[in-house]
């Protein structure tokens, strides 16, 4: 079965080709950084005009690097929500058109839960029950996926969400957007005991997270180094800001795990490509005899493949989605289960707030 997966959640246009649930024949990516940078943040007028331009020639090279014809293939796959409401509706009304003018199904998808089938096309079909950490732009999420696939939500960020305040942090260190992966980089130069940030509900028996005073924090010491005439160290600030992030993110998915008796972590979203959060889950999990499954960077950012992976597998339980599916800025990654409202729908130029 050869289903296309198209994602347009937010400041990506990803469209893949994906055969058999997991192996990918194309998956394409038109970045839209380049329109965002000097706003500091993703605009989401930009982000939906953009996708309206991007997306039909993004359609034409998975199919062409795919070696498919359009005819060829037997199901659209789409992210549904949540994410912003414009950039949303460009993927599903072109989905829907070409499901419509096929005649082929249609599956929504909800764009947390392909974060975590990005795994399934590296590491194969996923091993459940498992503990699941979704960390993105948008998100910080500490689920159980239990061996039906239905998810549990164990805690999650009561302000910010993990990449928002990488990207804030990177914004007071004037280093660019996306920060995360620019943090992540000059960290690595970096001595994450030069300056010791809080971490919040690091014991406080929960398992939800809190970055909105990590991230006052570093603008406070940027602050305070700048009126002492003092000269900042912006890959030391970056490195004890991350190490942080990941204290907490670590202490609380392996405690979790050990609490609920599951041998298995899933990492996925954006901020699970960082190489810090990635090397210290694992090492921490192994002590406690729990592997950790991650995809590789590239897998964890958006992309249209892990929509088509997710896609396929519910279209092959039999899933439908009907075409007058609507888009869900708010969807929920359990039905009935609320969270706040995607804060990254308005960027702030140049200030952490
Ligand atoms: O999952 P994603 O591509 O989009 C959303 O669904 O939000 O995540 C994007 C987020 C951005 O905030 C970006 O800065 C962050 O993931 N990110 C990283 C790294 N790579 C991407 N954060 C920390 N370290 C990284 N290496
Ligand atoms: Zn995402």
């Amino acid at each position: 079965m050869l289903v296309l997966g198209i994602e347009t959640s937010c400041d990506e246009t990803g469209v893949a080709l994906v055969e058999d649930g997991s192996r990918v024949r194309s998956n394409v990516i038109a970045d839209q950084r380049t329109l965002h940078d000097r706003y500091g943040g993703v605009v989401p007028e930009v982000a939906s005009r953009a996708h309206v331009d991007l997306l039909h020639p993004a359609v034409e090279q998975a199919l062409a690097f795919g070696g498919a014809r359009l005819n060829d293939v037997d199901g659209f796959a789409v992210t549904v929500g949540p994410g912003l409401a414009g950039s949303l509706l460009v993927g599903v009304a072109a989905a829907k058109a070409y499901a419509l003018a096929l005649d082929r199904p249609l599956i929504g998808v909800n764009h947390l839960i392909a974060h975590v089938y990005a795994n399934v096309i590296e590491h194969g079909p996923l091993p459940l029950p498992a503990a699941v950490f979704v960390v993105s732009g948008g998100h910080t999420s500490l689920l159980v996926m239990g061996s039906d696939g239905a998810f549990r939500v164990l805690g999650q960020t009561i302000d910010d969400a993990a990449g928002e305040a990488y990207d804030k942090v990177a914004r007071v260190l004037g280093l660019g957007y996306p920060g995360g992966p620019i943090l992540d980089r000059l960290a690595a130069g970096g001595d994450p005991g030069a300056v010791r940030f809080p971490r919040a509900l690091l014991d406080d028996g929960t398992d939800d997270f809190s970055l909105s005073g990590l991230k006052t924090a570093v603008l406070r010491h940027v602050r305070a180094v700048a009126r002492s005439g003092g000269q900042l160290r912006p890959a030391d600030v970056a490195a004890s800001f991350q190490e942080a992030v990941v204290d907490v993110q670590v202490s609380k998915v392996v405690g979790a795990a050990r609490r609920e008796g599951l041998d298995t972590v899933l990492l996925a979203g954006g901020v699970a490509a960082n190489s810090r959060l990635r090397s210290r889950l694992r090492d921490e999990a192994r002590k406690a005899g729990i592997r950790v499954l991650v995809p590789s960077p590239a897998l964890c950012t958006d992309n249209g493949a892990m929509v088509a992976c997710a896609g396929s597998l519910a279209l092959e339980r039999g899933e439908r989605s009907p075409l007058d599916v609507g888009a869900d800025p708010n969807l929920p990654i359990v039905p009935g289960v609320g969270r706040r409202a995607v804060r990254r729908a308005s960027a702030r130029p140049r200030q952490a707030d």
